[in-house]
């Protein structure tokens, strides 16, 4: 990454079909560069951390709804714990790839490609459970529509399980020569996206992507204020010292498969999980 600066003001569409493009291009890169993990998981196997599986608890026999599924391999997850899955994402190749993994693995899920803010003109009914995680909120430009989204399909007494990097997190300098946490951008979003340039995103590690994408900054109370407006009822909120991927270069992967900051360095939230129920 080379860094990121704030967008010219423009329509919302132009930024998420900007992204769309990019995700497009980098999910082959990735899928190819990950083809051994992929023919991996197509053998066996749970791609959902312990920790997750603790908080959403038995998904037998559930529905379960993974918005911004990519390549379906944490879709197919739930879908190995017992749950009858539906993906959705609004690349075509994440969608396809998503498709073929299915085929080997549980030829009754399900996966859908749309925008998250068009789904009620593709997808009908409600979910025991709504999953998102791990690099999803950044991309939705409007909180307000997302949480409307969320509990359309969250069925009544049905849960909506969020595990997400930290609004924290991303104040620090992300460069790949950056050595400690060096705050670099600011917490409040006046709306208009930032702009970030990649020559090796972590969308697609290993490849050498150049592109733009436009990100949206999302504090924690305007996260939780979102679903509580929308009908959702707050369960829990746990704030955590790691993240589900090497988001600044000096994090260690340790043996619970996270990414932490060096002893060294005073903790901060790198991310958090967030459980919200849907009352009857
Ligand atoms: C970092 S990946 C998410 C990883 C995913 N949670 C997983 O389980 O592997 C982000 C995904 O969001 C999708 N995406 C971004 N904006 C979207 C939107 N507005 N609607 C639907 N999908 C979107 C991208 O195509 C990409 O597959």
């Amino acid at each position: 990454m080379t860094g990121r600066e704030r967008a010219v003001a423009e329509d919302p569409a132009v930024y998420m079909a900007e992204n769309r493009r990019q995700w497009e291009s980098w999910t082959p890169r990735k899928a190819a560069s990950a083809r051994s993990g992929l023919d991996g998981f197509r053998r066996g196997g749970v791609r959902v951390h312990r920790v997750e599986r603790d908080e959403v608890g038995d998904v037998s026999g559930r529905t379960l709804l993974h918005l911004q599924s990519h390549m379906g391999v944490r879709t197919l997850s739930w879908a190995r714990l017992g749950a009858r899955v539906t993906g959705v994402d609004f690349s075509a190749e994440g969608t396809a790839t998503a498709r073929s993994l299915a085929r080997a693995i549980a030829p009754s899920a399900r996966f859908v490609c749309a925008n998250v803010y068009d789904l009620p003109e593709h997808l009908d009914g409600t979910f025991d459970v709504v999953y998102m995680s791990h690099g999803t909120l950044g991309w939705l430009p409007d909180l307000g529509r997302w949480a409307e989204i969320v509990a359309r399909f969250t069925a009544p007494g049905g849960r909506f399980h969020l595990f997400e990097a930290h609004p924290t997190a991303w104040l620090f300098d992300q460069r790949a020569d950056a050595r400690e946490l060096c705050a670099r951008h600011g917490y409040f979003s006046p709306g208009e996206p930032l702009r970030w340039r990649y020559r090796r995103p972590h969308a697609a590690p290993g490849t050498d992507a150049d592109g733009w994408e436009y990100c949206w900054g999302h504090g924690m109370g305007a996260i939780v204020t979102s679903l509580v407006a929308a009908g959702l009822a707050i369960g829990h909120l746990h704030e955590r010292p790691f993240v589900a991927w090497p988001m600044f270069p000096f994090l260690e992967q340790r043996d619970d498969g996270w990414w932490h900051l060096p002893d060294d360095i005073p903790s901060v939230p790198l991310s958090f999980s967030l459980m919200a129920h849907k009352p009857l």
